[in-house]
């Protein structure tokens, strides 16, 4: 073990695995959240402090069984990607946007916050021991999962004393391979006004699995969630938010409490209104949408994520219906705002909003 200095002036202790497991990787069969990178990253939370900063090898850690979160689901995470560019070099996309989430996510969860020179100052000396994980084939990454968890020993519904944040990380491919096909949810609902929607809490992930799964027996890749109240309004799809070209226009329904505030939505958003492409933020009704299904007006629709990053929709089903896009024309919205997505990621183009961190 040795300790090093990183830039933030953050004491980190460093523990090197004693043998890579880089070799082994098949950069060509990159499966989703399959293969974990050579170290991790982990910080204890106790009296007050996040304290014991320490990168180590990747592997099992041992628990008691009492431990907080496994009754009671107290934790948080986040996910974000690194990107090797054209010319080799390694950066993450907007990292400080998704350590303002996780600490949205924590107020609302009663965890601690934790600073910024912590999560992205970890992230980057963890990148920079594992840089030889990050892929170079076309639309590949490796995904960052930095999350929080309760670790008081005790049973008991109280927010715990204890916390433990980690990051580790794992190299993958392009997360759809087709056009999805995804069904209007009008039965179960993914989150409540009043509720933990807007947080990336564990809780909202495991509740959404029994519909997914229905979903998924009758076909479909995903679901689209509609507002609880009445399931008149369309919010998001299983770890994407949604777009709409409907009549040349851009149309995505605005983030709330009950819909996650994704990084990726905005950013292609702002990539959007930079290329001059009309964008409206609103409430999207179900049957707008329908409507402009039926009437041939919708051009294009998609699913907008970390994981997915853009992901076109090949037909949308409501209540029994299956209404098909129809296929994306040339310079079709999507294909322009994943073209400039990919030319900033690999570096391609230039980064006018400053959101690629390099790791160097
Ligand atoms: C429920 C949900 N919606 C949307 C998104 C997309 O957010 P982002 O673009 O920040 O990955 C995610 C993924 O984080 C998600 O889990």
């Amino acid at each position: 073990m040795h300790t090093i200095m990183i830039d933030t002036s953050l004491d980190i202790s460093i523990e090197n695995t004693p043998q890579s497991r880089v070799a082994e990787l098949d950069q060509d069969n990159l499966k989703f959240g399959r293969q974990f990178s050579d170290h991790m990253f982990i910080a204890d939370y106790r009296d007050g402090q996040w304290q014991e900063l320490r990168i180590v090898p990747f592997g099992p850690m041992e628990f008691n069984p009492a431990l907080a979160v496994i009754h009671y689901g107290q934790t948080i995470f986040e996910g974000l990607k690194a990107y090797r560019s054209d010319a080799g070099q390694v950066r993450v996309f907007r990292p400080s946007a998704n350590w303002a989430r996780f600490n949205l996510s924590a107020e609302r969860m009663c965890m601690p916050t934790i600073p910024e020179e912590i999560f992205v100052g970890g992230l980057k000396k963890l990148l920079q021991l594992d840089e030889a994980w990050v892929p170079n084939r076309p639309q590949s990454s490796l995904y960052i999962r930095p999350f929080m968890f309760a670790t008081d020993e005790y049973i008991g519904i109280r927010p715990s004393d204890t916390y433990r944040f980690m990051i580790f990380t794992s190299p993958v491919g392009a997360y759809y391979s087709e056009p999805v096909r995804v069904k209007i949810e009008t039965e179960y609902t993914r989150a409540f006004p009043g509720g933990t929607g807007y947080a990336k809490s564990a809780g909202n992930y495991a509740g959404a699995l029994y519909p997914t799964v229905k979903a998924q027996k009758q076909g479909f890749h995903q679901l689209i969630w509609t507002d609880g109240l009445e399931h008149k309004y369309i919010e998001e799809a299983g770890t994407m938010n949604l777009a709409f070209v409907i009549d040349g226009k851009l149309i995505s329904p605005q983030p709330s409490e009950t819909i996650l505030h994704g990084i990726t939505r905005n950013s292609l958003l702002q990539m959007a209104r930079d290329l001059g492409i009309s964008v409206e933020e609103r409430r999207v009704t179900v049957d707008e949408v329908v409507t402009a299904l039926r009437d041939g007006k919708m051009q294009e629709a998609f699913g907008i994520g970390t994981a997915a990053t853009l992901a076109p929709i090949a037909m949308i089903s409501y209540q029994g219906e299956e209404l098909p896009l129809p296929s994306p024309t040339d310079n079709a919205v999507g294909d322009q705002l994943r073209k400039a997505l990919d030319d900033l990621r690999y570096g391609r183009a230039e980064d006018p909003h400053g959101w690629l961190m390099p790791i160097e």
